[in-house]
């Protein structure tokens, strides 16, 4: 049968800047064997797909050409594959890809990598979800704390830093965001403490917690692998998503997203921010068309949450 109809998405066909990024009309996909197809409404953007573009992070996640862009999505399931019992066309759902293929009209996933989207989240936040929530969730669960111990967390306010000091805060946990004055009342408001970074970092961290800091939650880079070590904090205490090698020569921890990845976590961290315990902050949403401009906004680093595709 012939087949007409055409789907968009984000493609790139070698390393580069944001310059390579382009959108190709694509035949739509068609979902084999306990897949499905989703029509996607919003598809998070996140830093490692900067490094993915660039060749940043060759060595780690080498580039395939031509290639497709993103894991967050959010959407309505418009077909299914054999043997898939649990989704059906028109539900709405959320979940990720690992076919780097999420920033498109359509994507077809496993349907083990989809939940129901709660009733009350925003698309926005449902496509936003994944990346950054089951990090945070892998980042907290690394480092284990208990009800009022002292937890510093770089990068405080960005997309894994916003779910991960609340997810902190609902455990009890004193929290010690780290991030610029511009989200120190934005950090307060959700049950942190704010620390300016700086060089005056470290004293301004032991006067914040006069009866030192039980664990470290590093989503920044590896200065601050350096600092939770000289704070005296326990390796295993020492949690990065980001500075790998580091944290090999440290012997601390390095735990991230793909730890996590997997529907009980993704349903409950849904939960938590559909019933409003944990908020996530949308900073910008872009059609497809601007996805350069979306990364020139995420390269900033100065996000304060997510941003978001909206194909
Ligand atoms: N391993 C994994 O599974 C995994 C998963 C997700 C992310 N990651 C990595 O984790 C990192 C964080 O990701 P993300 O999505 O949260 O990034 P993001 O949203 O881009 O982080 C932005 C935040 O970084 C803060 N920031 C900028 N300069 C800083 C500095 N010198 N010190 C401390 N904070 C600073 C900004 O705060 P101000 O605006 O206040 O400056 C902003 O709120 C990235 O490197 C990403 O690649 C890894």
């Amino acid at each position: 049968m012939l087949h007409t109809e055409q789907a968009r998405a984000v493609r790139f066909d070698r390393y580069g800047g944001r310059d390579v990024l382009y959108i190709a009309e694509v035949p739509i996909p068609r979902p084999a064997a306990g897949e499905v197809l989703v029509e996607v409404r919003a598809a998070g953007i996140n830093p490692g797909e900067i490094g993915i573009r660039t060749g940043a992070m060759h060595e780690r996640y080498p580039g395939t050409f031509p290639s497709g862009q993103g894991s967050d999505l959010a959407g309505v399931v418009t077909a299914v594959g054999e043997d898939v019992t649990d989704l059906q066309v028109g539900d709405e759902v959320l979940g990720y890809s690992w076919r780097r293929s999420s920033h498109a009209t359509h994507v077809v996933v496993p349907a083990e990598q989809l939940i129901h989207k709660p009733g009350g989240l925003s698309w926005a936040v449902a496509g936003a979800l994944y990346v950054a929530a089951c990090s945070a969730w892998a980042a907290v669960d690394a480092v284990d704390p208990r009800p009022g111990e002292t937890v510093a967390v770089s990068a405080a306010a960005g997309g894994v830093g916003t779910i991960t000091v609340q997810l902190l805060a609902l455990r009890g946990v004193h929290v010690l965001g780290i991030a610029s004055a511009a989200n120190a009342g934005w950090l307060r408001d959700h049950g942190a403490t704010p620390v300016p970074y700086g060089e005056r970092l470290a004293e301004d961290l032991a006067a914040a917690a006069p009866e030192g800091i039980d664990a470290f939650i590093d989503l920044f880079g590896p200065d601050y692998l350096q600092l939770a070590v000289d704070l005296g904090i326990p390796r295993d205490r020492i949690e990065t998503i980001i500075s790998f090698e580091k944290a090999k020569e440290f012997g601390t921890k390095a735990v991230g997203s793909v730890e996590a990845s997997n529907r009980k976590v993704l349903t409950e961290m849904a939960e938590l921010v559909a019933s409003g315990r944990i908020e996530i902050p949308i900073a910008a949403t872009y059609p497809l068309d601007r996805v350069g401009d979306a990364f020139a906004e995420l390269e900033r680093r100065h996000t304060r949450g997510k941003i978001v595709l909206v194909p």
